[in-house]
């Protein structure tokens, strides 16, 4: 009991700043919008011309982004993942200005272009007053030195104006990456290119290893961060990773850029979680076009809920800031809007990349890196800001309906046509095609089993009522070769926003409108400290940070038996 008490005790010293820890488990259920802090929002609602082609900056701002939560929030959005913060090369490279932020100069100092750390702060505790989450980007793997082009060894490069990391040695010896099956060369060779090399930081060193985990865990208490996303992953060794994400103290996004799940899966063990970028390259080759193999996302995404430590908490996403837009590829809006459906429906958290909401077309880095301010922020008339509003509002009314959805493997019902897709993840089912909008074939989605007998079931995206049969199957034809989300019409609100005509759930129950899922969501058991994330979803969400500290510190007493 002692022993107990103590710990109530340095969990209530830890919480007092701003963060709360949120583990994988409380990330589990979210929806992200990610976004580039450059070229989300300018301060003060301006909107003057980007051009993304330049690669300058755009001088989008933290106070940019507090001014606009009410966007991202109405399309049932719960969380943001924003560009890395810290200080950048201040030249302008042979590829542009480092507006992305991916180019460290100095880690203990913010990026003065997104505004000061009182904004940062500001910017978070807004989040959290909303009961929304904040996602940081980190770049631990390399830095810019400021050299502008480098020789065939490192004695040229100057790394003065490195912060804290200054000297030579405290990076790899100078050798680009050249053998990508070579996983030392991975490791310690460079990425970048003579025009501009990316300082590979030595995390072989204890003392480096040290002073990052000692400024992550700085950084994540400063700024009251909930979770990070985490550049370039796998050119760190992957026993570097445990200490660091201990030291944060949050929910870890990995990124690990390659289309191969058995490469992937093991940095699932070191990290909460992963981008899924395998599934990312089948996905969007799948609905690309009528021909796009649709068997292929099947095997992908069943090798990897067989091969990730915890599906349910990678991040599923069809378009980010480092891949040409799903529109540049396709303008079908049939074919987009299935490939768009697919992060809502699958095992893992959804991500949605500023911009693919608008219908940005972007093409290959930078041009895929649009100024939102040039929409103006309007929702009216945007055929896909409703979808994927739609989509948030299924999720969670299909979690709020069924305790286990978020952790129940989804399973693919085997469809005739190979240009359909049925995937089961109860009480939801998919209807997925890659027919188009075009196509004169008629074909029918036919899955049995998928619901209980006879229940009335809603395509959430036209409001159209399926019927399941008496044995829980459903037959459903393709029209333009839309997708349809189905859930039980018990599991949408009769006042809410979506298809209330054809509801039939309880007042007030979730998905009755975007912005009160949140105080809903049901709590879920942590996989860390059970004393802070018992927080997790009991709708501290109108309160100030001060008083969710102390609803945690006596939640967490009373979980302790005080
Ligand atoms: C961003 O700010 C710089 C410096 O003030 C200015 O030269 C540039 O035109 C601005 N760009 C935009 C898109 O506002
Ligand atoms: C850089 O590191 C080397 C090797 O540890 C050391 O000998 C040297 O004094 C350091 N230089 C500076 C400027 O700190
Ligand atoms: C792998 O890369 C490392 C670092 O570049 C290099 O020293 C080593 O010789 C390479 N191993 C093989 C088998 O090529
Ligand atoms: C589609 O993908 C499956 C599974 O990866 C593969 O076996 C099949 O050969 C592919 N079909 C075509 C036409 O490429
Ligand atoms: C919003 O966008 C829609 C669709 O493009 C357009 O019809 C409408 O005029 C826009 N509203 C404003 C205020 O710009
Ligand atoms: C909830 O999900 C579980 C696991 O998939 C399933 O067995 C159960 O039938 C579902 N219950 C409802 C009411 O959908």
């Amino acid at each position: 009991m002692f022993a107990t008490r103590f710990y109530v005790f340095s969990v209530l010293l830890l919480a007092v700043p701003t963060t709360f820890a949120a583990s994988a488990s409380d990330w589990r259920g979210r929806a992200i919008y990610q976004l580039l802090t450059d070229r989300f929002s300018q301060t003060n609602n301006q909107a003057t011309p980007c051009n993304p082609t330049q690669a300058l900056y755009c001088n989008g701002t933290w106070n940019g982004i507090t001014n606009r939560l009410d966007y991202i929030q109405g399309m049932g959005f719960d969380s943001i993942w924003i560009s890395p913060v810290v200080a950048n090369v201040e030249q302008t490279t042979a590829y542009g200005q480092a507006y992305h932020g991916y180019w460290a100069q100095d880690i203990t100092s913010l990026n003065p272009h997104f505004g000061t750390a009182d904004d940062l702060k500001a910017l978070s505790s807004a989040l959290h007053k909303r009961g929304m989450y904040l996602m940081v980007d980190v770049v631990v793997n390399h830095f810019v030195s400021t050299s502008s082009v480098a020789t065939s060894d490192n004695a040229n490069l100057d790394f003065s104006k490195l912060v804290p990391f200054s000297n030579a040695s405290d990076f790899h010896p100078y050798c680009f990456i050249t053998d990508f099956n070579n996983q030392t060369n991975v490791e310690q060779c460079w990425l970048g290119d003579q025009h501009l090399p990316l300082a590979d930081l030595n995390t072989e060193n204890p003392s480096i290893v040290s002073t990052m985990n000692n400024w992550i865990q700085g950084l994540v208490k400063s700024y009251g961060i909930d979770g990070l996303r985490i550049d370039t992953a796998k050119h760190v060794r992957k026993d570097f990773w445990p200490a660091f994400a201990m030291s944060a103290g949050v929910f870890t996004m990995g990124e690990v850029l390659i289309g191969d799940v058995g490469y992937v899966a093991p940095y699932t063990q070191v990290l909460d979680s992963v981008l899924d970028y395998p599934n990312y390259y089948t996905l969007t080759s799948a609905f690309s076009s009528q021909t796009g193999n649709l068997s292929a996302l099947i095997s992908s995404v069943t090798a990897s809920q067989k091969s990730y430590s915890t599906p349910s908490v990678v991040g599923s996403f069809l378009e980010n800031h480092d891949n040409p837009r799903f529109q540049s590829i396709t303008q079908d809006i049939s074919l987009v809007k299935n490939a768009m459906t697919w992060p809502f429906i699958q095992d893992g958290i959804p991500i949605l990349y500023q911009g693919q909401e608008q219908g940005f077309t972007g093409g290959v880095v930078p041009a895929n890196q649009e100024a939102l301010w040039t929409t103006g922020f309007n929702t009216s008339n945007k055929p896909l800001v409703t979808h994927v509003t739609t989509l948030n509002a299924a999720r969670k009314a299909a979690a709020a309906a069924n305790s286990t959805f978020l952790t129940t493997p989804l399973k693919f019902v085997t469809q005739q046509d190979p240009s359909l897709l049925a995937v089961s993840k109860p009480p939801l089912v998919a209807l997925l095609s890659n027919l188009g909008s075009n196509s004169a074939k008629s074909s029918t989605w036919v899955a049995s089993g998928v619901a209980s007998a006879n229940e009335v079931l809603v395509d959430v995206l036209s409001c159209a009522i399926v019927k399941a049969d008496g044995s829980g199957g459903v037959s459903v034809p393709v029209v333009g070769g839309l997708p349809q989300v189905l859930i039980p019409a018990s599991a949408l609100a009769k006042n809410g926003a979506v298809c209330p005509s054809v509801a039939t759930g309880a007042t007030g129950a979730t998905g009755s409108s975007s912005s009160t899922t949140l105080a809903t969501a049901k709590p879920s058991p942590s996989t860390k400290s059970g004393a802070i994330s018992i927080r997790s979803g009991l709708g501290f969400g109108g309160m100030g940070d001060g008083w969710r500290v102390l609803g945690v510190v006596l939640l967490g007493l009373l979980a302790q038996g005080w």
